[in-house]
């Protein structure tokens, strides 16, 4: 009996002093498990008297509760423990600030790119591009605009100090038809692309700066003539503003690289003093306002570009990005688009996430 108490003692002793749920499940084990010492006990009791067990019995069972009683508190005591440790440790503190606000936008004029990528793909053309260091030769004469030409000295040009290897004036690009050049002499007949970029002039007043940028498109095919040139300029016209009354007019014009040449003018609305696209500008509140530069492409340039023009014919226009940019998102100063102005940007900028696509709008702003 004696040896009962010590053990049920020494038991308990052990159970305050485990210092992990583990230990205590050890203890377990060799007291209640099956081969336990207490289970031992109590199996004993079959053997027993009737006497012998209405005297042990209630010990035994009194062993057996007392130790289970102990290890379940034990474990308990152990288990709070362990969870308050993992709860120090995997602190979350909901009381840090939330992240800031995605910075930067899309400028404008990258905005109207992408927009005028979306609406002429959609006609089947492609994007081309070509250096904005040119040659004297992809910038003028190719485009037929040879050494005298009057026109070159409209565009200000800003040449180079030294020639190229090839002893050739090196300038940056007065304009992006030197892509015209550069595209058919790469990739020949037929030809549907469109060239946006930065072009270059030494000019500089509140409606020029040095660097600006324009969008370039040439056709080349055969059999093509102006009825093309007007169709494809009035869907473009209109995707772009997003309106179907769009109205051309198309005036006699001169550039060196088309023949016949046309300005393209289109129909504005004054609308509380502001002009906005769209009416015939012959209306009473109305006026024109040119919007383009096009033509059909001259025999020399379609030869300069290595094909035949006997067989191949095209049109082609060219235009200014910024002023497409300012005409559509009424923007009435150029000089803004340059400085580089956070606070500019973040009101007339666009979000990252509105791609221009024909279905969702070419315009959305957020
Ligand atoms: N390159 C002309 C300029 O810089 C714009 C232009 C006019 C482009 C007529 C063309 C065109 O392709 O056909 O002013």
């Amino acid at each position: 009996m004696e040896q009962l108490d010590q053990q049920q003692t020494e038991t308990l002793a052990a159970i305050a002093d485990a210092a992990t749920p583990d230990a205590v499940e050890a203890i377990r084990v060799a007291a209640l498990g099956k081969q336990g010492w207490v289970s031992a006990l109590l199996k004993s009791l079959g053997g027993m008297t009737p006497e012998q067990r209405t005297s042990e019995g209630p010990k035994i069972q009194g062993v057996r509760e007392a130790v289970t009683a102990a290890l379940a508190s034990r474990k308990a005591v152990l288990e709070s423990a362990v969870l308050e440790a993992r709860l120090a440790a995997e602190t979350v503190d909901l009381s840090l600030p939330a992240p800031e606000m995605p910075k930067g936008s899309i400028h404008p004029v990258a905005q109207v790119m992408d927009e005028l990528a979306e609406i002429f793909a959609d006609m089947g053309f492609a994007v081309a591009s070509g250096p904005e260091i040119e040659d004297d030769w992809h910038n003028f004469t190719a485009l037929n605009m040879p050494e005298t030409h009057p026109a070159r000295a409209m565009h200000d040009t800003f040449y180079f100090p030294d020639k190229d290897a090839d002893g050739r004036s090196m300038l940056l690009r007065t304009h992006t038809s030197p892509v015209q050049i550069r595209t058919m002499l790469k990739e020949g007949a037929p030809l549907r692309i469109i060239a946006p970029g930065r072009v270059y002039r030494s000019d500089s007043d509140a409606t020029h700066t040095p660097m600006f940028h324009q969008i370039e498109g040439l056709v080349i095919d055969k059999g093509i003539h102006l009825g093309h040139l007007k169709w494809t300029l009035e869907t473009f016209l209109k995707a772009f503003f997003e309106r179907e009354d769009i109205v051309l007019r198309l005036r006699p014009s001169y550039f060196p690289f088309t023949e016949p040449s046309v300005e393209v003018d289109v129909g504005y609305t004054l609308v509380g003093g502001k002009r906005v696209v769209g009416g015939s500008g012959d209306a009473a509140d109305g006026g024109w306002m040119e919007v383009l530069g096009s033509g059909m492409v001259n025999r020399k340039v379609i030869e300069f570009g290595g094909l035949d023009p006997d067989e191949w014919q095209g049109f082609a226009f060219g235009t200014g990005v910024d002023r497409l940019a300012m005409l559509k998102y009424g923007l009435d100063d150029l000089r803004a688009f340059f400085d580089g102005d956070a606070r500019w940007l973040g009101h007339y900028g666009f979000g990252a996430l509105d791609v221009p696509t024909l279905s969702g709008g070419v315009g959305v702003r957020s």
